[in-house]
């Protein structure tokens, strides 16, 4: 089975203090493991971290100390070992606006994926933007490929750069706080939306929220940071129903009513059962 897996990251940050320079550990010991056809969640207030692992495993950040594997190999710094790491493991943003640009139409942002990682060529990649488009559930897709970002809706947009993520053939996606963005009526669908790849592309999804209600909802294991470390990980089931550690005690209390939680498990249940039918 394929897995993408962090041990003991770390990342030291230099900061200025006035005159004084120092380092500040933003991610601190941090490991886990994420299986094709699984999704983790890592929850945590502003400033734990969660961002920083994101990247670190995007590759936009090196790591201090630590290793990232992929199907159990290092993925080095160079060649292939390291192209095959970048088609695979792919990262959605917080703010899909910021991460599409306004003059391009949305045939642009997913063409250039499939060409320059060689999916598609020629002939191939109209209808491979097309099945793109598909399974983000944007039809019929002539009319989304034509549209430019702002056209869209945010939701709408979400699901662009999912698509995008997916274009190089993606197994593994990691998703920084994917729908925080987002109208709150439009959030479930989107969410939903990732659940669906992971149980019928079998990816692999981190997915990176302030939220333990979702967090518990679409993920298998759940990551509690604290200013860098992680103070507890588990069974999504067992951290929420028996947290261990007063932190994740907190977050629960602050979490909204445990009646919304049932309310929104039997809205994605219905919605699951009904793309499964
Ligand atoms: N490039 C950087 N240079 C210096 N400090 C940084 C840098 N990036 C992040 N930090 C610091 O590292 C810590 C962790 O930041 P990070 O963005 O990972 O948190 P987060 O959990 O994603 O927070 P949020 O929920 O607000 O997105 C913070 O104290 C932040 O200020
Ligand atoms: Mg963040």
């Amino acid at each position: 089975m394929s897995t993408l897996e962090v041990r003991h990251l770390v990342k030291d940050f230099r900061v200025r203090d006035g005159l004084r320079r120092g380092t500040l550990r933003a991610v601190d010991d941090v490991s886990f493991t994420l299986a094709a056809g699984r999704t983790v969640a890592v929850v945590g207030e502003s400033g734990s971290g969660k961002s920083t692992v994101a990247r670190m495993i995007a590759q936009l950040e090196t790591p201090t100390a630590g290793e990232i594997l992929l199907d159990g190999e290092p993925i080095g710094r160079r060649g292939r070992a390291l192209a095959r790491y970048r088609n695979q493991v792919q990262m959605v943003f917080q703010d899909p606006f910021a991460s599409l640009n306004p003059y391009h139409p949305v045939s642009y942002h997913l063409e250039r994926p499939l060409r320059i990682h060689g999916v598609a060529r020629g002939k191939e990649v109209t209808p491979a933007v097309h099945r793109l488009l598909r399974s983000v559930e944007l039809d019929p897709p002539e009319v989304f490929a034509a549209k430019r970002p702002h056209e869209m809706s945010g939701g709408q947009r979400q699901r662009i750069a999912i698509a995008r993520a997916l274009a190089p053939g993606a197994r593994f996606l990691v998703a920084d706080e994917p729908v925080s963005m987002l109208d709150v009526s439009i959030r479930l669908g989107v969410l939903s939306l990732l659940a669906r790849l992971q149980r019928e592309e079998n990816l692999g999804v981190l997915y990176i929220t302030h939220d333990l209600a979702t967090a518990r909802h679409f993920s298998d294991e759940i990551v509690v940071m604290l200013r860098g470390d992680v103070v507890e990980q588990g069974p999504s089931d067992q951290v929420i129903l028996d947290p261990q550690h007063d932190y994740t005690k907190t977050l629960l209390a602050a979490a909204p009513d445990p009646s919304r939680h049932g309310r929104l498990r039997d809205e994605v249940r219905a919605e699951l059962a009904a793309q499964a039918s």
